[in-house]
């Protein structure tokens, strides 16, 4: 399936690091064109930097979800740029833990701000951006929207995750409300949801988890795993290889659906 998205032109949301990163290196192996966005250039560079190197194409932007006109500003310059904006994958968000007593409304706008409403902004650029597009001739699609979302959007207990858990149930909320309305327009949309991904995110929660416990990180990695039938960590690629299924044309007739890859964890 070496070029599966040859041609294909992808936009991926916080790409810089962990699976934003293995998104666009999968997406860029399988053919696409990535443009590899970060609120963090450099991290987002780096992504595009590795991706031409290994000869794949790629160019870097910055890019903060939250704020509207910077997303609606880049979907219509690759358009411009590209003559096409084929798909477009809001994966950046962020956590932070405390229990549900101690969160704090900081806490509360920082997740639902990066993670529910910068997934609104971006499914919104790019569906305005989609919309104007002639269909593709052999898919009839005009575009495809791929939201990460997270076991938390389905699973609600979630301890000292009351407010990432709210950001991520609105994120598989708005991928049904958007793909029942774009479904007329030719546009997909679907959410991934990972369980327990090792990644600078995970790192950072292992510590806050270890703490709000009073048990070690290796106790709360311990946890995880035996809370994942398959028995180890999920990987940024495991994510990764669902997204590129959600990109190719073996998902076109899907659209909707918040698929679990998870090990197991969550069930529905
Ligand atoms: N790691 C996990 O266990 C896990 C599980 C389920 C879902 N997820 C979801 O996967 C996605 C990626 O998470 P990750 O684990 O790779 O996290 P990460 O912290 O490793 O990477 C997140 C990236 O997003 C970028 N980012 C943060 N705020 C941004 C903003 N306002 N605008 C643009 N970019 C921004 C960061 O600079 C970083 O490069 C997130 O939506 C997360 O909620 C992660």
């Amino acid at each position: 399936m070496a070029s599966t998205l040859s041609g294909k032109i992808f936009v991926v949301t916080g790409a810089g690091s962990g699976i934003g990163r293995a998104i666009s290196l999968a997406l860029a192996k399988n053919g696409a064109t990535v443009v590899a966005s970060d609120l963090n250039f450099i991290l987002a560079k780096k992504t595009a930097t590795d991706i031409q190197a290994s000869g794949g194409t790629s160019d870097a932007h910055a890019l903060d979800v939250t704020k509207a006109d910077q997303s609606t500003a880049l979907a219509k310059t690759v358009s411009q740029d590209y003559g096409r904006l084929d798909g477009w994958v809001n994966n950046a968000g962020v956590s932070s833990m405390n229990r549900l007593v101690d969160l704090t409304e900081g806490d509360w706008d920082f997740n639902m701000n990066v993670n529910a409403k910068g997934a609104f902004f971006g499914t919104q650029a790019a569906a305005r951006v989609m919309v104007n597009q002639p269909l593709d001739p052999i898919s009839g699609l005009r575009g495809k929207i791929i939201n990460i979302a997270s076991m938390a959007a389905k699973r609600g207990n979630a301890p000292f995750l009351a407010h990432y858990v709210a950001s991520k149930f609105a994120v598989v909320g708005l991928t049904q409300a958007a793909a029942g309305e774009l479904a007329q327009q030719r546009i997909t949309v679907n959410s991934v949801c990972p369980g327990y991904v090792a990644t600078g995110m995970q790192e950072r929660e292992l510590t806050w988890e270890a703490n709000l416990r009073g048990i070690t990180v290796e106790e709360v990695k311990q946890l995880y795993i035996t809370d994942t039938p398959l028995g180890r960590i999920e990987t940024a690629e495991d994510v990764a290889s669902i997204v590129i299924f959600l990109a190719s044309p073996l998902s076109d007739f899907i659209t909707g659906e918040a698929i679990n890859v998870n090990g197991g964890s969550f069930m529905d």
